[in-house]
Parts: C-alpha cells; sequence; structure tokens
C-alpha cells in the first residue's frame, strides 16, 4: 500500500512578513516548500504516490514549476487553497485518489525541518492501526488559560500537555468523514483536530524541536542554522 501527501502552502504568511508567500521564503537558497517536499521525499518508508500542495490562489503555476524537479516518481497536484488551514486541507484532499493509498500525511510546508525518522514514526503508527497519529513533543512553558479580560482562568497540569506538529498521518476514510463533517468547526488548528470531534482517538508519537513551525522573522534564522548543521 501507499502513502499520499498533502501540504498546505496556502498561508500568506503575514506574521513572518515580506514579499513572498511563507511556503516561497528561502532558507539556504530553497524555499520553505522544497524543503518540505524534500523531507517527505526522505521519508522512503513513506513510499509516497503523490503530493497534492494547497498555494495562494494565483500561484499555481509558479509553484508547479519551482516542485516539478523535486516530486520524482510522485505525482504532483497543484490546487489553490482556501480561506483557512481547513479549507485548503480539504481542496486537497478532493486530489488525493480514492483507492490504494493506506496513510494520508497532512504536512504544513512552515514546517520544512521535520526529520525523516518523525515522519516514518507518524506512517509505521498509522500501518499499526491507529486512524489519527500526531507528532507531539512536551511543553516546556507553563500554559494558561485566560479570559476575554485577559485574566487567567486556570493553569492545566503541564504534565498532561504536549506540543503537536505535523506531518499528521490518517487512515484516509477517517481524513474524508473528519472534513465532510468539519464545514461545521470554525478555527481548526490542525486536522486531528476534527477526528477528535468524530469522537476518533488521536496516537501521539515522539516529535522533533527541529520539526517548529516557520511563523516569525526570527524562526528563519534557527532554520538557517539547522540547515548548515545537516549540511555540515
Ligand atoms: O497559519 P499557520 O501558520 O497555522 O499555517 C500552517 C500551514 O497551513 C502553513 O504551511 C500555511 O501555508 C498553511 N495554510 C494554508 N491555507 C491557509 C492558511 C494556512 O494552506 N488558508
Amino acid at each position: 500500500m501507499s502513502t499520499a501527501a498533502i501540504i498546505p502552502a496556502a498561508g500568506l504568511g503575514l506574521r513572518l512578513g515580506g514579499e513572498a508567500p511563507k511556503a516561497l521564503r528561502e532558507v539556504g537558497g530553497e524555499s520553505l516548500l522544497v524543503h518540505a517536499l524534500r523531507g517527505l521525499r526522505a521519508a522512503t518508508a513513506a513510499d509516497l504516490v503523490c503530493f497534492v500542495v494547497a498555494v495562494p490562489p494565483g500561484s499555481e503555476h509558479v509553484v508547479r514549476t519551482l516542485l516539478d524537479p523535486y516530486a520524482g516518481d510522485s505525482a504532483l497536484h497543484i490546487v489553490a487553497g482556501g480561506a483557512e488551514r481547513t479549507d485548503s486541507v480539504r481542496h486537497a484532499l478532493e486530489l488525493v485518489p480514492a483507492e490504494g493509498i493506506d496513510c494520508v500525511l497532512v504536512h504544513d510546508a512552515a514546517r520544512s525541518f521535520v526529520p525523516v525518522a518523525v515522519i516514518e514514526r507518524v506512517v509505521d503508527a498509522v500501518r499499526a492501526g491507529a486512524p489519527a497519529v500526531v507528532p507531539a513533543i512536551p511543553v516546556t512553558d507553563t500554559v494558561k488559560r485566560v479570559d476575554a479580560r485577559g485574566q487567567v482562568v486556570d493553569t492545566p497540569d503541564r504534565s498532561t500537555l504536549v506540543a503537536v506538529q505535523t506531518p499528521q498521518g490518517f487512515e484516509p476514510g477517517l481524513l474524508r468523514r473528519a472534513h465532510a463533517c468539519g464545514g461545521a468547526v470554525t478555527g481548526a488548528t490542525d486536522d486531528a483536530m476534527l477526528c477528535e470531534r468524530l469522537g476518533v482517538t488521536v496516537q501521539t508519537v515522539e516529535g522533533s524541536e527541529d520539526a517548529f513551525k516557520v511563523t516569525r522573522p526570527r524562526d528563519l534564522l534557527l532554520a538557517e542554522w539547522i540547515l548548515a548543521e545537516r549540511r555540515s
């Protein structure tokens, strides 16, 4: 059986600033999107049959030209993303083949430097029978819930909290059902959340600090450093 990868890359990256959409910003001379795609391909256990990349509307042609040399044997589909991340994933999911896929990975272009081992752990867990899998790392800050006035409501026990990353892996039928029901969910920030709403148990596997999401300008410096370390 095979894996399909959806890459939501349609965010404008307003918090990052700059001219280009975030996924097209360069680190080490290559775009975040190329780094993300290369990482997925390097995870040989992933056995990728296709990539479906959701991009800012109007940039489809530019992104296809950019990614074509890196897709290898995998089919490459480019779709226009939507207003929210969930909309972008839903558009992309429509192009994932209905047959012959046992795992769909959803991977943020902005988590461009996730180690191969993390991707393989996610795929392995889905193939071992977990319907929804997310990489996770411990939370190091104390996290508080606050109200609209900024006043603290409570403090969840930190030992029970994790920060989740991508790629998240799913049994394909579950991901389709989750997105079919997800229209009513506003503000979903990942796909596992849509599965949780269906009452499905989501499994965590060990993530990595290198799988951080490039969000703010200083994150580009960290990304440059990680890349330099890997190349040295
Ligand atoms: O906005 P955030 O940083 O959570 O975005 C996570 C990922 O989702 C990024 O790779 C971004 O390009 C993507 N995204 C998208 N469509 C949107 C918003 C974000 O594909 N409308």
